[in-house]
């Protein structure tokens, strides 16, 4: 089994997508099936798994989500002296390895790293730095968790300061809040904590850090999230409580098993069913052996709603305390309404498709309103203000509110030049449109879909799209 060397290389291509579309996507054949890669969120979970105490010295993760996300974790489990190998979507971590030392990314205003402890860098994922600094602060390993420009710029306190109210010795090394942060000493007061804001990465980072630890905990939050963390550990056997507005831990045993099953990601499925639905090009789509966790399905269930016509079949338990199924979509946006989504819990389950949404909703007629999505703007990108600039590019008219977008559906679309922002959402979101649109439009810098979806362009070239990947140096 070879050592995953290229884990290191730099896990966004400079290229552009180039698509050249139809008025309408060519019909394929009746039914259609396509396969997306594995889950990001319970990749991240399942690998990070490898950390918890008691976990097998070795631990495979079949069907793993191997974009530029989670391989941003890989380094950083070899810093802590993890052995990573990959076999097609297998990895496989072993718990048998002498820590590599991360070379450190040189930062403006800090001067003196800490001598002794690994150095951990996390490239742009939130989720592998926040999930990361929870196993380091429930496990007591002292380290030093930094990203790269981007990542350095998001709120870490969402975390970080429930972290420290149970009793952990956190600190920012450069700006307040942000990366690098520098973990000391772990988690150790049981009590309850309450989060700001509704990210399931923090909540996930909490969690993580109680059960590592074995610490009695009350995680009280203001939006139930997706929930996958809580599944996992449930289905390794920690004993969890769900009640309203709260997670809690009972401080007690779990067991991380030497297999995990990650399912296909929801949200990447979202693409190849939004193509279908904006292409007009009838028959019916399936997307097998994707996690239906409802805390996801919010891009279908809002359209759904709206009149789209989107199922699920073949439904049954996967790994990980997780359900899994088919995404069945039928016919295209004819007779489909307006959407809305005004409460935090609907936006959370479609969090990562608002870009695809308002791509969506400026093809329906009346006005679509987005709302309860402060939280974008705290993504890689400001992404309600990158979302209405490269949809406008396009000729929609989305206005951006403090909180949303408003979509005005019914304005003539247009293919071109669309910014991408290295945004591998907002980048998706461009290329599947445009599939839909005369003529050819250059998503740039649309190769950062690798980031999530390394095989977005086949994919979608399965269900009709003439792309192409253009390389920019
Ligand atoms: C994720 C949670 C979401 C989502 C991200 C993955 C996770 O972020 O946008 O792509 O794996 O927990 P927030 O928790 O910050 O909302």
């Amino acid at each position: 089994m070879p050592e995953v060397q290229d884990f290191d290389q730099p896990t966004t291509l400079s290229a552009d997508l180039v698509v050249d579309g139809g008025a309408r996507t060519p019909g394929h054949p009746a039914a259609l099936t396509v396969e997306v890669p594995g889950d990001k969120s319970v990749s991240h979970r399942a690998l990070l798994a490898a950390l918890l105490p008691g976990a097998p010295s070795r631990l495979t993760l079949r069907g793993a989500n191997l974009g530029g996300a989670v391989r941003a974790l890989l380094p950083a489990l070899r810093g802590l002296g993890l052995r990573t190998h990959t076999d097609g979507d297998t990895l496989t971590v072993e718990r048998d390895g002498a820590p590599v030392p991360q070379p450190v990314r040189p930062h403006p205003t800090v001067t003196d790293w800490p001598e002794g402890v690994p150095y951990l860098e996390t490239g742009g994922s939130s989720a592998a730095a926040r999930l990361l600094i929870g196993l380091l602060a429930g496990t007591g390993r002292s380290a030093v968790v930094d990203g790269d420009e981007t990542l350095r710029h998001r709120p870490m306190d969402w975390l970080v300061t429930p972290l420290v109210q149970l009793g952990a010795d956190i600190r920012y090394l450069a700006e307040p809040g942000r990366l690098p942060a520098l973990v000391r000493t772990p988690v150790r007061r049981p009590g309850a904590v309450d989060l700001a804001v509704g990210s399931a990465q923090a909540r996930s980072g909490v969690l993580l850090a109680a059960v590592a630890a074995r610490l009695a905990v009350e995680i009280r939050h203001p939006v139930r999230s997706r929930d996958h963390t809580e599944r996992m550990l449930s289905a390794f056997g920690a004993r969890l409580t769900e009640g309203p507005g709260a997670v809690g831990y009972d401080g007690g045993a779990y067991t991380v098993p030497p297999v995990v099953d990650i399912p296909a990601d929801p949200s990447l499925a979202a693409y190849p069913v939004a193509a279908q639905l904006l292409g007009h090009g009838g028959g019916e789509l399936r997307v097998p052996d994707v996690c239906l966790n409802p805390t996801r399905l919010g891009f279908f269930e809002v359209l759904r709603r709206a009149g789209a016509d989107l199922g699920y079949e073949d439904t049954r338990p996967g790994s990980s305390g997780e359900t899994v199924g088919t995404i069945v979509a039928r016919g295209g946006l004819d007779g489909v309404t307006a959407v809305r989504v005004d409460d935090p819990a609907t936006l959370h389950t479609l969090i990562d498709e608002v870009p695809l949404l308002a791509l969506v909703a400026a093809r329906l007629p009346g006005t679509s309103w987005i709302g309860c999505a402060e939280e974008l703007r705290f993504k890689e990108t400001d992404r309600l203000t990158t979302t209405a600039r490269m949809a406008s590019a396009f000729g929609a008219r989305v206005e951006v509110a403090d909180d949303g977008l408003r979509v005005t559906g019914g304005a003539p679309l247009a293919a071109g030049e669309v910014p991408g922002f290295e945004d591998h959402r907002i980048a998706m979101a461009a290329a599947t449109l445009a599939m839909s649109l005369p003529g050819r439009t250059t998503v740039l810098g649309g190769g950062c879909h690798r980031t999530s979806f390394p095989d977005f362009a086949e994919v979608q070239r399965a269900v009709g799209a003439d792309i192409t990947e253009v390389a920019t140096v």
